[in-house]
């Protein structure tokens, strides 16, 4: 019989703050403190890859550390740890930021189409680096670092941040233009201030960069709560026609997806202080349009979860996915399950279906593992999702935390 999900659910922080602000620490001579750290594989992997370059790291709790990168004196990361994560290209800026000088292999991640990197390499171009990405490494060097006008081409997270950490150390003032705006650019720039670094502008399409000498740190820092996480879960209840509250979130990061939902006719509700929001399922949710845009539009980590609901929905819906080639193949897994989906390039419509019936199915990425795992839930029978390892990168205890909100799910093997 199909399961659905009940109660309230405490979020983590951030995978995708957390993956930035762990290499940003080799920014600071002393030490920091840094809790809400999400006990994922992505932030593991920042560790040992940060302990390889000659970090201390104490582990206070699951979620807590304090860092000391005062005697880092490496500036290598080699391929065997960059494959594993996407985000290993910070590594780049910010040994390059302190040392003027970087060696870090080509980066993994999840396989959802072509991830070119040359905003990356023209931001750190235009602060006098020099870069050289033939054979699977990228070495950048710079005599000195200098502030300068950046224009971005496409809107890019990653390259976003790395402009600000190569910035942060340089000389003179750095203007980043059409500059990405999600909540994890705003934490890690609030991080670096924190610790002595002079950014403005982060959340906006400009962010100025006054480069300071050094960063000393001395100060405790909470990462953001995880905005793809929460609405995870909030996808979830509505999928398995559910009620759930997600605490420990902050309200408005969710409002693409939280508008989304109550277009499809969930009912949902914020509690005064903006840092709880709960779905609850009334009546099957309605057909609905979804193109995914950087933040604050609809996020493109949310599009296969919002899929599983677009595939149980009443009416013909439409994905269209606006950041990246090809981040539908899970709807192929869908389709396994009695979901009807076609795909054309980089737009899917979805006749929805009553039910999904259970049946092995594997996960192509981080996020589509997720959906996978609320499919299952929603689902009549039982169903086996192989490929879990990417979803051990993002979410922290995701059994455990299904399993509180009544879900039975049981892990065969550890990834
Ligand atoms: C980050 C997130 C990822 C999220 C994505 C979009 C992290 C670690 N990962 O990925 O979870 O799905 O943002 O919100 O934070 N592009 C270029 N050239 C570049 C860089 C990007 O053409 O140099 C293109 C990409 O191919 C893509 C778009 O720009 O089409 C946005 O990518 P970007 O925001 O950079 O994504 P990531 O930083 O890889």
């Amino acid at each position: 019989m199909a399961q659905s999900f009940h109660g309230k659910v405490v979020i983590n922080g951030a995978k995708n703050s957390a993956v930035a602000i762990l290499p940003a620490t080799i920014l600071i001579k002393g030490k920091c403190r840094i809790d809400n750290l999400p006990n994922i594989s992505d932030v593991t992997l920042c560790y040992e890859i940060l302990e390889s370059l000659g970090a201390e790291i104490t582990y206070i709790s699951p979620n807590e550390i304090e860092i000391d990168c005062t005697n880092i004196t490496k500036t290598e990361v080699p391929y065997e740890f960059t494959q594993k994560a996407r985000a290993s290209y910070y590594f780049i800026g910010s040994l390059l930021s302190r040392f003027k000088k970087a060696n870090v292999g080509s980066s993994g991640g999840c396989n959802i189409g072509s991830r070119p990197i040359d905003q990356h390499i023209k931001a750190f171009e235009a602060l006098g680096a020099k870069i050289d990405s033939e054979g699977g490494t990228i070495k950048a060097e710079a005599p000195e670092l200098k502030g300068n006008t950046i224009y971005f081409d496409v809107v890019s997270v990653g390259a976003t941040i790395n402009a600000i950490l190569a910035a942060t150390l340089a000389e003179g003032t750095t203007q980043i233009e059409n500059a990405a705006k999600e909540p994890h650019v705003v934490d890690v720039a609030n991080f670096l201030n924190n610790m002595g670094a002079n950014i403005r502008g982060a959340g906006t399409d400009i962010i100025k960069i006054t480069g300071v000498k050094e960063l000393t740190g001395g100060a405790t820092y909470s990462i953001v709560p995880d905005q793809i996480e929460a609405g995870t879960f909030l996808m979830a209840a509505a999928a398995s026609k559910g009620d759930v509250t997600v605490t420990n979130c902050i309200a408005t990061h969710l409002a693409s997806i939280t508008a989304k939902l109550e277009e499809m006719g969930l009912e949902v509700t914020e509690n005064d202080d903006g840092d709880e929001v709960r779905v609850r399922y009334v009546k099957r949710p309605t057909k609905a349009t979804i193109k995914t845009m950087p933040y604050p539009g609809f996020p493109t980590d949310m599009q296969a979860q919002t899929g599983v609901v677009l595939a149980l929905a009443e009416g013909t819906s439409i994905i269209n996915e606006g950041i990246f080639e090809s981040r539908f193949r899970y709807t192929e897994e869908l389709c396994k399950m009695g979901a009807q989906i076609t795909v054309n390039g980089k737009s899917a419509i979805f006749e929805g279906v009553e039910e999904l019936h259970g049946c092995p199915v594997s996960a192509s990425d981080l996020r589509a593992g997720a959906a996978l795992i609320i499919a299952g839930i929603a689902a009549t029978g039982e169903t086996t999702v192989s490929g879990i390892e990417y979803v051990d990168r993002g979410y922290e205890n995701i059994e455990k935390k299904f399993n509180s909100l009544g879900a039975n799910i049981t892990r065969i093997s550890e990834s």
